[in-house]
């Protein structure tokens, strides 16, 4: 069985983040979506509500399981006896941040590869980043986030 691991800070997670597992769930036999922690980010959402949101957004999707990890995504893989990370890349802008995780993963793991799916032009735009500052400024984060977790994501941005 073919396993790929989809990881990321979800935070929260967007539409675009929800066409990369779509797309990567047609790819492999069994995909794991895994909130997990990037020491460069302060977190807003807890890894909790990222794993409630993420099986919500992708309970019609069969093939797709969600499991937070608070370790090393090298590690992770090893575990999960799974044989590719999953990753969307945007613009130019991603790819030296991307090239490098990449590169250290591989090397903490020499039998692993990165894939990376190019993210569908309508979702060029769109960050987690992006929808936390809409959100907080009150704006409307719909067709930004999936419709099953807008109102949550909205509530819980509103006053921070
Ligand atoms: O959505 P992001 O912020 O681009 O995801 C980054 C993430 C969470 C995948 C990355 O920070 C990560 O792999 N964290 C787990 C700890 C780890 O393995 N760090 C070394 C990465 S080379």
């Amino acid at each position: 069985m073919r396993i790929g691991v989809y990881p990321g800070s979800f935070d929260p997670p967007t539409m675009g983040h929800l066409d990369i597992i779509r797309r990567a769930a047609g790819l492999f036999d069994k995909l794991i979506v895994s909130p997990m922690v990037n020491g460069a980010k302060k977190s807003n959402f807890t890894m909790q509500e990222k794993t409630d949101f993420l099986k919500k957004i992708t309970a019609d999707l069969p093939n797709v399981e969600v499991e937070s990890f608070g370790g090393l995504l090298a590690n992770y893989i090893r575990e999960r006896g799974a044989c590719a990370i999953v990753k969307g890349l945007r613009a130019v802008s991603d790819f030296e941040y991307e090239f490098q995780m990449a590169l250290a993963n591989k090397k903490l793991n020499e039998e692993l590869d990165t894939v990376f799916l190019m993210t569908s032009q309508e979702y060029l735009f769109l960050s987690s980043t992006i929808v936390r500052d809409i959100a907080r400024h009150g704006g409307d984060i719909t067709g930004l986030v999936p419709e099953e977790i807008r109102e949550d994501v909205a509530n819980k941005l509103k006053d921070s």
